[in-house]
């Protein structure tokens, strides 16, 4: 077994099958022609990768149950996937996916852009464990969904998102956030990164033509601001947060913060500092963008609540199922004051006439249903394992790593003391050894910052989530045998 529950594909392993079935397999067999459909089913798996080689397959007996026919449909299915060269199997030892099954023409490569994200040596940060995408609930609420639907609800949809949603939203981000959320004044939106252009277009339409972020800081608000035609201006973060002096001298009168969790340093906002933000804004009539991006997972307490609670009249808050569920669903939201929200909601029709209603309305049953606060909790316990096993695995290869920045998230500074070698040295014996890093220098915004040092300590952004207990302690492993190297 992962430490996630599933069951590894190995061979000869089928516990943990049913939810990947259901999704792998026509919902309701046809009447007439069932072994051919199962046949076309099971081969359009394989061919995609979705059932990779060397997975189990149910006993013919299992899957006969499931799927409600008999057992001789199943094992014709078997024998012609056999034949053809798709599987493999024994009498009385079982089926599973044969090494080298031919494979549909680019299927697996084509799908995704950066088709190495995530792997056992990828210690970068930004992704969710993609593995515990709920995909049984998902998919049982989207049937539900599409068959409930009425007629009109496949029309243009409210650019702003389904009211079902929006409220579904409002509830759950005023309770576990403790956001100002009113339906009204929150939009649906495809992830932080489009709530971000929008308001960014809004921005550049009041005449704003700046905008303060954090340094060190997320390359995305820059690259999205620049999108907008705004200029990102570098502000210091320091242990307590953004740095409301410099942040005042920049003159500026818009800022992208991350209060809950700074990306990528790790610190959580003091309640001073916060204090500080809200009152610049109040003074400027500034607006502030929270960017509450992984804001569900805290390991040592209870989430500090949205800086948007303390002055929801300045400030903008925007968050995502991207770090809760999957980024690739991009679905979103955007809660901002009342002119700010109605300007975005231009934008947003001119820009795509909406969210797709499906996956809306999926989302709005989750929420509801009680779906999401589930997935939320499982990913919170398992989330927090592996940042014990992070930690635990550098105390006992890397004597002398220090892991800084609040327990939360889905990342963790991690700072090596200088006798691991010089930093670029080490990075380069670790990137030779096939891991792939992210030094903390790579978020700063001034060249000179970013350059690799030849002396002294080295951050490392450590993304630890999408991993196991065992993968970690692997890679931490293997960062310390280059380390040795470096030194
Ligand atoms: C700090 C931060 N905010 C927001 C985003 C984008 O999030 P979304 O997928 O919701 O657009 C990213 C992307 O990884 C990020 O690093």
């Amino acid at each position: 077994m992962t430490d996630n529950g599933t069951t590894s594909p190995a061979r000869g392993t089928t516990a943990g099958w049913p939810a990947a079935w259901e999704l792998l397999l026509p919902a309701r067999m046809p009447v007439r022609g069932r072994g051919r459909a199962l046949q076309t089913a099971l081969r359009e798996a394989v061919r995609s990768g979705r059932l990779a080689a060397g997975t189990a397959l149910p006993s013919s007996r299992e899957l006969a149950a499931d799927l409600g026919v008999s057992r001789g449909v199943v094992t014709g299915a078997y024998e012609q996937l056999v034949a053809e060269g798709y599987l493999t199997g024994r009498q009385g030892a079982g089926t599973w996916v044969a090494q080298g099954a031919p494979a549909a023409a680019g299927a697996a490569t084509t799908l995704f852009s950066e088709d190495d994200r995530g792997g056992p040596l990828d210690l970068r940060p930004g992704l969710p464990d993609l593995s515990l995408f709920p995909r049984a609930a998902w998919s049982a609420a989207h049937r539900r969904v599409v068959a409930r639907l009425p007629h009109r609800a496949f029309g243009y949809p409210d650019p702003r998102g389904l009211p079902v949603l929006r409220a579904a939203l409002a509830e759950l981000l005023s309770r576990r956030r403790g956001v100002a959320a009113d339906p009204d004044l929150l939009m649906v939106t495809s992830g932080v990164a489009q709530a971000h252009t929008l308001l960014g277009l809004v921005l550049h339409d009041r005449g704003e033509r700046a905008v303060a972020i954090e340094d060190p800081g997320s390359p995305e608000h820059r690259g999205l601001l620049a999108a907008t035609g705004l200029t990102a201006v570098p502000v210091p973060v320091d242990g307590e947060g953004l740095d409301v002096a410099a942040l005042a001298a920049a003159r500026v009168r818009a800022a992208i913060v991350t209060p809950s969790h700074q990306f990528p340093a790790g610190v959580a906002y003091s309640a001073r500092r916060r204090a500080e933000l809200v009152a610049w804004a109040r003074e400027t009539d500034a607006l502030v963008v929270e960017d509450d991006y992984d804001g569900d997972f805290r390991y040592d307490r209870a989430p500090v609540g949205a800086l948007q609670g303390l002055e929801p009249g300045q400030v903008a808050y925007t968050g995502s199922v991207s770090k809760s569920l999957a980024p690739g669903l991009r679905l979103g939201w955007l809660v901002a004051p009342a002119e700010i929200l109605a300007a975005a909601a231009v934008r947003k029709r001119t820009m795509d006439l909406g969210n797709p209603v499906t996956e809306q309305a999926v989302l709005a049953e989750f929420v509801a249903g009680g779906h999401y606060d589930r997935q939320l909790r499982r990913c919170q316990r398992l989330y927090r394992q592996r940042r014990d096993a992070l930690v635990a695995a550098f105390a006992a290869h890397l004597p002398g790593a220090r892991v800084e920045g609040i327990a939360a998230g889905l990342h963790a500074i991690v700072t090596l003391p200088e006798r691991y070698g010089p930093p670029a040295r080490l990075l380069a014996a670790a990137a030779a050894a096939g891991l792939r890093l992210r030094p903390l220098s790579d978020y700063r915004f001034a060249a000179s910052d970013r350059a690799p040092k030849d002396a002294g300590a080295v951050s490392l952004v450590v993304g630890y989530a999408h991993l196991t207990p065992e993968a970690l302690t692997a890679a931490v492993r293997l960062l310390a045998a280059a380390a040795r190297d470096a030194a």
